[in-house]
């Protein structure tokens, strides 16, 4: 299970330089479980050929209205029938311009004017062809007619100038084809979050860690971002990507992490704690490195920091998250009445630790709720759902 699996996309390549990307963006799409069916403009087919996009998609390939393929001669119709959305990628401002005045004059345009999906375009075109008033124009009526557009973004540009019109990389094009497809559960919701584990210094070159890769929690700032919230993710070290649309905080420590949660707490709606945080730390980190007959190490607790944010008179609606290796909902239950949080993810280390699947039961005042077992990315948005249908519960509670 994908997060496009089942979605049928039909892709539009037209003619800019950036059609090379177009194939790249037909094989994550494909891995990420959709079907690709690609209309390739004449103008595309000049930069790809149809055999790269056919051989990525698994798909015939498409260009001519009058191709006698389809049996009933309605190319036009037939291929966007069962079709979840028409992504345009890239879209010159020649498309553009002839989409905004429902000029049908190929496949593509013809498509576009018959459907009835959702369409994206991520426009690519030269600096100076994307600041153009026409182009202004058309793409604002773009948008006022119902269509998606998708970047474009500033930086280099294939005809030597730097500036705004380059397209979206792929897998920024993917992430917002994904993110398009998500219920809005959390719009207009604050999210704050910590992942990771911490790094606890003994001295410039040692510390105290542990084996948190930092991916179920980078998986459901992913997840919250895709439900349309705004998510500040506080990160131990982890080597991980920051989620796209997530605005990340570095931290090392416990104490920088609390530092980096508290200053991200005014107007949060939800704190949501992942991180693995180390429970002691060197009493002091030694400035030079420590030698071989200094084995003394003397440690003191670290704050616990989501047991401070849920005790805070203004506190968000608090979710923490226990990893434990035997007897988990003693333990996990314990937890979450302890920290006083509404609501808890459990899991057993073995299920969860380091891999890219995780299997997760769900505490919350209404007991126990069993997840089956799931890549993380799944596991964050049935998190999220969850989490979603607590915060409107206790929205209508407070209403009365
Ligand atoms: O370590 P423990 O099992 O108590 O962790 C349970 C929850 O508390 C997790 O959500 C974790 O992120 C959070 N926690 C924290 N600060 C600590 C220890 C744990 O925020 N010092």
């Amino acid at each position: 299970m994908s997060e496009l699996s089942g979605r049928r996309i039909v892709l539009g390549v037209t003619g800019g330089v950036a059609a090379y990307k177009a194939a790249e963006l037909v094989r994550l799409l494909g891995k990420a479980g959709a079907d690709v069916h690609v209309v390739l403009t004449a103008g595309g087919a000049r930069f790809v050929t149809p055999v790269t996009f056919q051989a990525l998609s698994g798909n015939p390939v498409w260009s001519d209205l009058w191709d006698p393929r389809v049996e009933n001669n309605m190319a036009h119709i037939d291929l966007t029938r069962g079709t979840d959305a028409i992504v345009i990628a890239p879209g010159t401002a020649d498309v553009i311009a002839k989409l905004v005045h429902g000029i049908a004059d190929d496949l593509l345009t013809t498509l576009c004017l018959a459907r009835e999906c959702p369409l994206l375009v991520a426009p690519a075109m030269n600096r100076q062809m994307w600041e153009h008033p026409a182009t202004r124009r058309n793409i604002a009526q773009l948008a006022a007619d119902g269509a998606t557009v998708v970047g474009p973004a500033a930086g280099d540009q294939a005809c030597g100038e730097t500036g705004m019109g380059r397209m979206l990389e792929p897998d920024e094009l993917l992430e917002h084809l994904i993110a398009f497809f998500q219920p809005k559960l959390l719009a207009g919701r604050k999210v704050v979050m910590t992942a990771g584990p911490t790094f606890e210094a003994i001295d410039p070159v040692r510390g105290i860690t542990n084996t948190s890769s930092g991916k179920m929690g980078y998986a459901l700032a992913q997840a919250c971002r895709r439900a349309g919230a705004e998510v500040v993710l506080v990160s131990g070290p982890t080597g991980l990507p920051a989620p796209l649309g997530v605005e990340r905080v570095d931290v090392c420590s416990a104490l920088q992490m609390r530092d980096a949660v508290v200053a991200a707490l005014p107007g949060a709606d939800v704190f949501i704690g992942v991180a693995a945080v180390a429970d002691y730390r060197p009493l002091s980190a030694a400035e030079h490195k420590v030698k071989k007959s200094s084995a003394e190490l003397t440690l003191t607790p670290n704050p616990d920091i989501l047991a401070e944010v849920a005790a805070r008179p203004d506190a968000p609606f608090c979710v923490g998250f226990a990893a434990e290796s035997r007897e988990l909902d003693a333990y996990a239950e314990g937890k979450r009445r302890a920290k006083r949080l509404p609501m808890l993810v459990g899991n057993l280390v073995q299920d969860g630790l380091g891999s890219d699947d995780n299997q997760v039961i769900l505490y919350d005042d209404a007991g126990r709720h069993p997840q089956p077992r799931a890549p993380k990315t799944v596991v964050a948005q049935k998190i999220v759902e969850h989490l979603a249908g607590l915060l409107a519960m206790r929205a209508t509670r407070l209403a009365r």
